[in-house]
């Protein structure tokens, strides 16, 4: 079961975006994320939800989208994220998230996969620009947004290959291809 979640669970960048995700969702989501690991147990981490198409507007712009997909510039109107949950770091809490922001997204979008959802984690975010757009108080630092939705896309996992390119690419159909590195190639010791 788990296996095949983490398999399914690839990055999706095109949803049907005209399918909503209920915000009684988001909180289900982040309450996995809720009860995640945390360095020391600080949780440090809180997040902001949105789901109203106006609100998911006004974020969309700040994100970076498949930087090896060169001609790409992200989703198209109809293609966008339905939702998305901003995972910050509270200052007032602890002055880092460590690896806290990675362990709670993996949570959230195992959980939406198991929902039949999909998305991606995004790092290239105006920071400046969203907190602002968000209306956060400056103790709030973004460090991570997740976008969500219907997946729209077919993503494939293929093997790295013998050049060793690790970049992902999409082929005529439109199907996202993802190298992954071969078992045997990341064990150094057993
Ligand atoms: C910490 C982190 C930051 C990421 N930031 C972005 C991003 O800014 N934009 C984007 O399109 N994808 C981003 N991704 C998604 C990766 O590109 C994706 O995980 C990778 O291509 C492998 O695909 P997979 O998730 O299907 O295994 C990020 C992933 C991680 C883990």
């Amino acid at each position: 079961m788990l296996q095949e979640i983490v398999h399914k669970n690839r990055s999706y960048r095109r949803f049907y975006q005209d399918v909503p995700i209920k915000l009684e969702t988001l909180r289900e989501l982040a309450d996995l994320a809720r009860l995640s690991a945390s360095a020391m147990n600080l949780q440090p981490l809180k997040y902001v939800l949105s789901c109203e198409p106006k609100r998911n507007a006004m974020i969309f712009p700040n994100l970076g989208w498949a930087a090896y997909l060169k001609e790409w510039k992200g989703p198209e109107e109809g293609e966008r994220p339905s939702a998305y949950i901003i995972v910050l770091l509270d200052t007032q809490i602890g002055p880092s998230a460590g690896c806290d922001h990675g362990i709670a997204a993996q949570s959230i979008l195992l959980g939406a996969t198991e929902k039949g959802l999909g998305g991606c984690m995004i790092a290239t975010i105006n920071r400046k620009e969203l907190s602002k757009v968000l209306n956060l108080e400056p103790h709030y630092e973004i460090v991570l947004v997740i976008a969500l939705g219907k997946p729209k896309e077919t993503v494939v996992i293929d093997k790295v290959g013998p050049d060793g390119s690790v970049k992902y690419w999409r082929d005529d159909q439109g199907v996202h291809h993802v190298p992954k590195r071969a078992l045997d190639d990341i064990i150094v010791g057993e």
